[in-house]
């Protein structure tokens, strides 16, 4: 590391860089031991998702929305980030009312993912590719969630939803 141009900032991206590698370092080597069959079905989904168009609309101010870009774009996504300043009429045009309302929203393969949903469940909608779903909501702002905690660390006590077509709610991904 050059002394130069060590900033708060740059230490911080540093420490969340070292995270992550050390995060894909001991899931690589877990996979690699114990479970070689399920590495294969991982990586061929990953495959299928990798370089994926993910449009996000944020307000210029959230920074937790483009942490939640940098774990897509770690999951193999293309995150490409809109600022508005009218994210209501954004929800309101994709069908997220204010109950299933969080920061950021996305549109990827004609879905819409709002807040911070982990990759892995984005990547499971679009490998199932459900008919009746507009897209995945995890509403308000999960403390535990990719964008909201420590880089690496596993999404905890919040739900995924998916919402569909007739207006009801269904469960996606309890963690
Ligand atoms: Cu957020
Ligand atoms: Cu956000």
């Amino acid at each position: 590391m050059t002394t130069k141009r060590v900033t708060t900032k740059q230490i911080g991206v540093l420490l969340l860089t070292g995270l992550m590698l050390a995060a894909c370092d001991s899931s690589t080597s877990t996979a690699e031991t114990s479970a070689p069959a399920q590495q294969v079905v991982t990586s061929a989904s990953a495959a299928k998702t990798t370089g994926t168009e993910v449009v996000m609309y944020k307000s210029p101010g959230c920074e937790c929305c483009s942490k939640w870009a940098d774990h897509l774009k770690g999951a193999g996504f293309t995150v490409i980030e809109h600022k508005r300043d009218d994210m209501d009429a954004i929800k309101a045009g994709h069908g997220v009312t204010k109950k299933l309302a969080s920061c950021h929203t996305a549109i990827v393969d004609g879905y819409v993912i709002e807040g911070h949903v982990p990759a892995a469940d984005v990547e499971r909608l679009l490998n199932e590719h459900p008919a009746n779903v507009v897209g995945l909501t995890a509403p308000g702002m999960p403390m535990k969630s990719p964008g909201m905690q420590t880089v690496g660390q596993q999404p905890k006590g919040y739900d995924v939803l998916a919402f569909n077509k007739d207006g009801t709610t269904t469960v996606f991904h309890r963690y």
